[in-house]
């Protein structure tokens, strides 16, 4: 089938983002780097529980949950997905919008931290000297993010609410 292909790719895509959360996860419980992490606030939750959470939750398992949906449904309901060409549109959604908001959240959490650290400031201070980059660093993969979840989730509305012939 054309949608097992893609099923396929989701599940790649969600145990690669499982593979770079769990990676994390060891990386932040050593005693220096949550001692970084607890002592940059705003900054530090950046990258946990921020990148974390969603590298592990959005990227593991709601693409994991995606790729479920996308193998069951055309086979529950006897015909086809909506749309091949939405379903890759979410495909790339999904992996783009995660990663970019991974790499984001990372690259924020740790210039900003740094910031605060060598200068003596606040995170609020440190958010300010970096504008407009930090609210971009939100904003744009945040938006691809949601794309991805919105097209899915209309694919799926459309598939069922399609009666054949
Ligand atoms: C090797 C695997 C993992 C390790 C070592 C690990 C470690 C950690 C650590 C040290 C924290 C911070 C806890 C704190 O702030 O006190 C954390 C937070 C978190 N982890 Fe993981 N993690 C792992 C895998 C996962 C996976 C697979 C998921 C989800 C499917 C996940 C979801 C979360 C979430 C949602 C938080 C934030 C919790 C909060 O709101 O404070 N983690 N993890
Ligand atoms: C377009 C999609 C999404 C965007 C843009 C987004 C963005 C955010 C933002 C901005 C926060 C608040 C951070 C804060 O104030 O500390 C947050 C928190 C959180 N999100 Fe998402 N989120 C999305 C989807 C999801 C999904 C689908 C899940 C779970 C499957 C999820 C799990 C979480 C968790 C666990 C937290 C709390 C982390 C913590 O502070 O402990 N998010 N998210």
């Amino acid at each position: 089938m054309v949608a097992d292909s893609l099923v396929v790719r989701f599940l790649v895509w969600g145990v690669t983002f499982f593979l770079v959360g769990t990676m994390q996860g060891v990386i932040q419980v050593m005693p220096d780097v949550r001692r970084w992490i607890m002592s940059t606030g705003g900054a530090g939750h950046m990258i946990d529980p921020l990148a974390h959470a969603h590298v592990n939750l959005v990227g593991g398992v709601v693409m994991i949950a995606i790729a479920v949906c996308y193998y069951i449904l055309p086979r529950a309901l006897g015909r086809p997905l909506y749309s091949m060409r939405l379903a890759r549109l979410s495909l790339w959604g999904m992996a783009i919008g995660v990663s970019a908001w991974y790499l984001s959240m990372v690259t924020l959490g740790l210039i900003e931290g740094q910031m605060m650290l060598r200068e003596g400031i606040g995170f609020f201070e440190a958010k300010e000297a970096l504008q407009p980059w930090h609210a971009l660093g939100f904003v744009i993969p945040a938006t691809i993010m949601g794309i991805g979840h919105w097209i899915f989730i209309a694919n799926v509305y459309l598939t069922v609410a399609k009666r054949p012939g």
